[in-house]
């Protein structure tokens, strides 16, 4: 049988983490963070990448090699075999990730990367245009949205527990300034595909999102 892809896409701080791995669990399922993806590329590229002639980020990208192992909440994401920890989780991190983003050659290089470990293997993948451009045939697409405002909020609590220092109108600035990038970019720009199921989150907690996922992937299943 052809693996089962759920795609769940959005905009920065709207939980698709959390709930695409709670979602990946309850259907027992591998998970795929391609937002780690990009954040560790934009790490090992480091600042400079969009001065790189094509040959030489070309070559610097497929010296990037990652894997998926693992199910559920226990998915690993690897890159040349060390595990991708925590190191990314900054919010800086975050805006050096949607820099890299708008160039077309990170972009087509984390497209295959993506297509390649979603090729044999039934996973729920988060990230901005799983739907719309790497699994365009996904079983089930999700799109998550809530207002900046509510997303600043969930960032800055998702830092505090880390034992992060956070500035809630830093943090707002910064994914507001994350946002118009990925939206506005011309390859593969945040949007729903045209056969997503869209969920404003923001009046909802975080169960009755799950629940409503769930229920979208039992009658797209
Ligand atoms: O989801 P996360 O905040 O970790 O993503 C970091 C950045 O990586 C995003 O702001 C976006 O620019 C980029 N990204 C992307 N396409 C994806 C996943 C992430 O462009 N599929």
């Amino acid at each position: 049988p052809n693996p089962l892809i759920v795609t769940i896409d959005g905009p920065a701080g709207v939980g698709k983490t959390t709930l695409a791995r709670r979602t990946a669990q309850a259907l027992g399922v591998a998970y795929l963070d391609t937002g780690a993806m990009f954040r560790t590329t934009a790490l090992e590229l480091g600042p400079g990448a969009s001065d790189l002639a094509d040959s030489e980020l070309v070559a610097r990208l497929q010296s990037l090699r990652f894997e998926l192992s693992g199910c559920g909440e226990k998915s690993v994401l690897r890159v040349n075999g060390r595990i991708i920890g925590d190191e990314i989780r900054t919010e800086d991190v975050g805006t050096m990730a949607s820099r890299i983003a708008t160039l077309p050659l990170v972009r087509e290089f984390q497209c295959t990367a993506q297509q390649a470990i979603g090729s044999g293997t039934s996973l729920v993948v988060e990230g901005r245009d799983m739907g719309t451009v790497v699994f365009p045939h996904a079983t089930c697409k999700i799109f998550l949205d809530a207002t900046p405002e509510v997303r600043a909020e969930r960032r800055y609590h998702q830092l505090r527990d880390m034992g992060r220092e956070a500035d809630l109108a830093e943090l707002a600035e910064q994914i507001r300034q994350r946002d118009d990038r990925d939206r506005n970019r011309p390859v593969a720009p945040l949007r729903p595909a045209d056969d997503a199921v869209v969920i404003d989150t923001s009046s909802l907690d975080i169960d009755q999102v799950f629940e409503a996922i769930l229920a979208a992937v039992r009658a797209a299943a």
